[in-house]
């Protein structure tokens, strides 16, 4: 008989968004007469197709791959030349360094985001926000790893900062945040830098979200923080920016500079430790993906790229607007698509789920799926459409004076 990893055992059992559909079945079942006016702002998942110069770019690819003279196969692990080069050009773009030779491309932030835990043995002091995407405390756990939470709450801002009398090894930073949309500034992004040069701690930063920063003085890279090449990895990705959640594409930066010493004294290069874990274990994205993505860096991909955000951001803007009218306090939705408040009427947030789905028929995402911290909040996403977020947020208006 094997001997299974009982890590397992450790890690929740139902997926947050497993168990909403599971509610979500329960009540249409029960209301079949209301099933078709459900409105779902829950999942973060986008609506909008892919631009036209993905679309172009697609076509091409597929065409490259019809003929014999060009066709390609096995491509480099850690992605072609040609687009790792306009990862790195679209940083230069927003005044970030990043060399090329360190763009690791894959096939979401949410591989990368749990494979790097391979890098690093059991015994850290491994810190993660809580409230936080999910994926960080699940991957950690499945490892064994025991996780420190950093609390979010109404007090930062929702925006842990570091605490001198604890000495971490390894920190999660995920910014612009999913779920409470806060966003670190300059100078909060350097106090975790220098926390972390001087701790020599290694920070893995999430900006799956960058290109909804709207505020032009918040940075969209951590890179936009002299040292930060010394001590963190930066995780992007496609899926938000692009609309390319069913695409696949993330590009994961993995500076040279960073290197720790071993228990023999030798020193170890991060980037080189997930170069060898890439080329081991995966074989690349697939070449049509990554020749659309080149394209959606280019500046023509990128301005289209910015009028589907626009798009998701009016929708947040009106359901800001309904949540301000109502007096009820929210973080995000300037620079994230998400929107995060405390439920009404003292209510835990599946309890206003339910509460929620049943009064207006609008599903959204219950905050205690990201945390403890997230035990009375809810979070709502722009990523519908214009005409549900408003037919959305008008019933909701109406559930509260
Ligand atoms: C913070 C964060 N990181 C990463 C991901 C996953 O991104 P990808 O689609 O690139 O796997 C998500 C998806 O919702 C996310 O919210």
């Amino acid at each position: 008989m094997p001997k299974l990893n009982e890590n397992y055992l450790n890690v929740q059992d139902s997926y947050l968004f497993a168990e909403i559909a599971r509610r979500v079945k329960v009540y249409e079942e029960a209301h079949p007469d209301k099933a078709a006016s459900i409105i779902r702002l829950g999942i973060g998942d986008v609506t909008r197709p892919l631009t036209k110069s993905a679309i172009g770019a697609l076509h091409e690819a597929v065409d490259e791959q019809a003929a014999a003279e060009t066709f390609k196969g096995y491509g480099p692990e850690q992605g072609y030349e040609f687009v790792r080069r306009a990862a790195a050009e679209h940083y230069a773009r927003a005044g970030v360094t990043v060399d090329a030779d360190d763009v690791f491309i894959s096939d979401g932030a949410k591989s990368d985001t749990g494979n790097i835990t391979e890098l690093f043995a059991k015994d850290n002091v491994i810190l993660v926000p809580d409230p936080v995407y999910p994926v960080y405390v699940d991957t950690n756990t499945m490892d064994g790893k025991q996780i420190v939470y950093m609390n979010g709450t109404e007090e930062n801002d929702f925006l842990p900062m570091p605490d001198d009398s604890v000495k971490a090894d390894i920190i999660y930073l995920c910014s612009p945040n999913n779920p409470t949309g806060a966003c670190y500034n300059r100078e909060q992004l350097k106090a975790w830098v220098d926390y972390a040069l001087k701790n020599e701690a290694v920070i893995l930063f999430d900006s799956a979200y960058e290109a909804f920063i709207s505020e032009p003085e918040l940075p969209r890279s951590i890179y936009a923080v002299e040292g930060a090449e010394k001590c963190a990895v930066e995780f992007c990705s496609l899926s938000k920016t692009a609309g390319f959640t069913g695409t696949r594409f993330s590009y994961t930066i993995v500076p040279k500079e960073i290197a720790f010493t071993a228990s023999n004294g030798q020193r170890m290069s991060l980037r080189d430790m997930w170069n060898r874990r890439q080329s081991t274990k995966f074989n690349g994205t697939p070449y049509i993906i990554q020749y659309a993505a080149a394209k959606v860096f280019s500046e023509e991909g990128m301005k289209e790229c910015r009028e589907n955000i626009s798009y998701y951001m009016e929708n947040a803007r009106v359901i800001a607007e309904t949540l301000r009218r109502k007096n009820i306090s929210f973080t995000g939705g300037v620079n994230s698509p998400y929107i995060w408040f405390k439920c009404p009427d003292g209510m835990e947030s599946w309890e206003f789920f339910d509460y929620l789905l049943e009064n207006a028929q609008v599903v959204g995402t219950p905050g205690a799926g990201f945390g403890v911290n997230g035990k009375n909040y809810f979070r709502l996403t722009s990523f519908g459409t214009h005409e549900k977020t408003k037919e959305a947020m008008e019933r909701f208006g109406k559930l509260f004076s």
